[in-house]
């Protein structure tokens, strides 16, 4: 496949700034309060059960050993008490206030968090980890939880609900449960294009989209195999788009189009992919989630959420910093509400409710 003019030049312009990032890695600890315990409502989903990377990661990488994380300020800015909880945003993610509208917990609690305990996972639970792809190699970039790993985990999980609440019951817990899934995007931008991992060299971009098409169908087969059968799967944003990229991108200035071009087929692939495992598996239901048109409608018409900014993140210059480098340094923006992206990479709380309900509408309407 060939490279487009300037595409090695881009390469190596990643690679200096992940090698910036890998630098100012730093250690930071902090203590985490229990949630309260609320008395549980009778709900038609009993559980809200997450997988995936930084998009969904509601704290899992606060409890492992990564320089990928976001639990210290300015993160958390807008959660009660500006807690700094691991999420990758300055306030909740879309599973949280998709949990809220259930008549489930606010926040979804992270299953590495030793603040939670199966009692609060049996209504909703969270194995996604920052950093981590389809491909067991994305994971490896950062040392975060591979997908196998998200599902031992899930194994796990189930192990200790049967415990806690008897068989029968935690079988109907695991197969009422909301699954939500978002992963994909690492695969490409912390993988692939930044040529770190070798599946450059060994695949095209089109063979290492059928890669990881074939890698979410193996493991929506696992979670189905394990009890879930009310899925919502993510597909691609217009990952040319996100503030990281478009800073890259400074020489021909805006959007990546060759990375959104291949986010359109790998999101084509992924739904031939979708159609073809639940018409050989009909007890199982999965929603596909156009996350890139629902970003795109955002990009193009940014006052129907009030956002000014749809360019840069609100943390620090907006236009490279995550994580360690998303710091007051310079300074953070005062009103995260005009900004689609908190850092180079994330969308802010207010876009993240706002694809909670684009979510939550397809799910009244497929799954629930
Ligand atoms: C990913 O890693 C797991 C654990 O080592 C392994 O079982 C699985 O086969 C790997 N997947 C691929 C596609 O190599």
């Amino acid at each position: 496949m060939a490279s487009p003019p300037g595409h090695r030049r881009v390469i190596s312009w990643q690679a200096g700034l992940l090698l910036a990032f890998l630098m100012c890695c730093c250690c930071c600890c902090r203590g985490r309060e229990a949630a309260p315990a609320s008395p549980s409502p009778s709900s038609k989903v009993p559980a809200v059960i997450v997988f995936g990377d930084s998009t969904v990661d509601t704290g899992n990488n606060n409890a492992i050993d990564t320089m990928l994380k976001s639990n210290f300020p300015p993160y958390g800015r807008d959660m009660a008490g500006a807690k700094a909880t691991g999420r990758f945003c300055n306030g909740r993610l879309p599973p949280d206030f998709i949990s809220e509208d259930l008549g489930l917990p606010p926040l979804v609690p992270a299953y590495l968090d030793p603040a939670y305990g199966i009692q609060d996972f049996a209504r909703g639970v969270c194995f996604a980890s920052a950093g981590t792809g389809l491909d067991n190699a994305t994971a490896g970039v950062l040392s975060v939880i591979p997908l196998w790993k998200e599902v031992e985990y899930f194994k796990e999980y189930q192990r200790r609900l049967r415990r806690y609440v008897g068989k029968a019951k935690a079988r109907r817990i695991v197969s009422d449960a909301l699954y939500i899934v978002s992963i994909g995007t690492n695969d490409f931008l912390e993988n692939y294009f930044l040529f770190v991992t070798g599946r450059f060299a060994q695949y095209t971009v089109a063979e290492f989209e059928d890669f990881l098409v074939a890698q979410a169908e193996w493991f929506l087969a696992e979670i189905h195999r394990l009890g879930a059968r009310r899925v919502t799967f993510a597909g691609l944003s217009p990952i040319g788009c996100l503030p990281l990229e478009r800073t890259l991108n400074m020489l021909r200035g805006g959007c990546v189009e060759e990375y959104n071009q291949v986010a359109r087929d790998y999101n084509v692939k992924v739904q031939d992919m979708l159609r073809r495992l639940t018409a050989a598996r009909p007890g199982l239901k999965v929603s596909y989630v156009n996350v890139y048109q629902n970003m795109l409608d955002l990009i193009n018409n940014p006052a129907t959420l009030g956002l000014e900014n749809v360019e840069e993140g609100c943390c620090a210059t907006g236009k490279f910093e995550m994580s360690y480098l998303c710091n007051d340094i310079p300074k953070t923006c005062e009103d995260p509400g005009k900004y689609f992206f908190w850092d180079s990479f994330h969308p802010t709380e207010k876009v993240n409710k706002f694809f909670a309900k684009k979510t939550l509408d397809l799910c009244y309407q497929e799954l629930l």
